[in-house]
């Protein structure tokens, strides 16, 4: 069995592309594999949020990922926080990383841009995430195609350890799927989708109305012209349209392009076609709202299981380093 790690951010603002790029992917791989996914509440201490509001979004974020068909049955579902290790582990690989490796990191550019003063954790944050998967020997990482380059750093940090201490962390690679990896925002369809970015039109959330997911998609920015062909540089917004349909439907979306011939039937179409995927996630989250207690008690268990595994590689890890037992 191999060994599958993934991360959220906690936000309340759940989309698309976390559910095409990262969660159905997630449900799909729990049954064959050894799962851990988790909240990431510390990730969340880099940029300004307010601490009742990262409680809330912390457990509503556990409600959503169980909501989505994740069975903790089969899974270890846990909070980043609960589990030290991760924190200790990111110090010994902060004197592993280099300040010209992190500062080559896009999503650090393009969130410290334009600020006056930039968190250190901003600065540290790929570390804190390649300590969140290196801890428990991952073999794959389903990820969006947005973390690539996270993902290249961790493996370049375990290499480094390895050579370095001695072999002590497997070296996980990242899982992006064929369609899905990066969903764009339907009025900026040259944008990713994205919970920072300001578009409410433009993202559609995990737990819309029907109604409402229908009204975005039915105003999702087009291309001039009227032909239906998938063509990211020359149609970015119905390339994005046959994506999402494409995503939903397993056709790919050549095939998909093929078989329409104006905008309208084709935003009909992908506007059923997503509020029949995320109509069940809504329901069950309704369904789990009511007995968070239930949730606290998931996260606690999955954190007990996770500390078992991620304790195990710290000490490892101290000792190879030289940290006295
Ligand atoms: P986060 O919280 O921003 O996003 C969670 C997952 O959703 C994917 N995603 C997308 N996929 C397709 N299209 C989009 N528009 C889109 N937007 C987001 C992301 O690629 C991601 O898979 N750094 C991570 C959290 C993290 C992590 C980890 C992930 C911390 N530690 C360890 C994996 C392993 C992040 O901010 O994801």
């Amino acid at each position: 069995m191999a060994t599958v790690f993934s991360g959220v951010q906690p936000s309340g603002d759940f989309h698309l592309g976390n559910y095409l790029g990262a969660f159905r992917n997630w449900v799909a791989a729990q049954h064959d594999n050894d799962a851990y996914f988790c909240v990431v509440d510390l990730h969340a201490l880099t940029l300004e949020i307010d601490p009742a509001e990262l409680r809330r979004r912390t457990l509503e974020s556990a409600v959503l990922l169980l909501a989505v068909g994740l069975d903790p049955e089969v899974v270890t579902l846990f909070v980043q926080s609960h589990v030290p290790e991760h924190t200790r582990l990111a110090w010994l690989l902060e004197c592993t990383a280099s300040y010209g490796e992190l500062s080559r990191m896009t999503q650090f550019k393009e969130k410290s841009a334009g600020s006056e003063s930039v968190r250190a954790g901003l600065f540290t944050y790929p570390v804190l995430m390649a300590a969140d998967i290196l801890l428990y020997q991952v073999d794959e990482v389903p990820v969006g195609d947005d973390q690539r380059q996270h993902l290249e750093l961790t493996r370049d940090l375990a290499i480094r350890f390895n050579r370095r201490y001695g072999e002590t962390f497997r070296v996980p690679r990242a899982s992006i799927p064929a369609v899905g990896a990066r969903v764009m925002d339907l009025q900026h369809p040259e944008s990713k989708m994205s919970k920072s970015v300001d578009s409410p039109l433009g993202t559609v959330r995990i737990l819309d109305e029907p109604a409402v997911i229908e009204r975005k998609i039915k105003r999702a920015v087009t291309d001039p012209g009227t032909t239906v062909e998938h063509d990211r540089e020359r149609k970015p917004g119905v390339s994005n349209l046959l994506e999402l349909l494409s995503a939903a439907t397993g056709v790919p979306p050549a095939e998909v392009a093929a078989r329409y011939h104006a905008y309208g039937p084709l935003k009909q179409d992908v506007a059923d076609a997503v509020v029949a995927m995320l109509s069940p996630v809504r329901q069950r989250a309704a369904e789990l709202q009511s007995d968070l207690g239930e949730v606290e008690r998931i996260l606690a268990a999955g954190a007990a299981r996770a500390h078992e595994v991620a304790s195990a590689t710290y000490a490892r890890a101290a000792e190879a380093v030289g940290l006295l037992p």
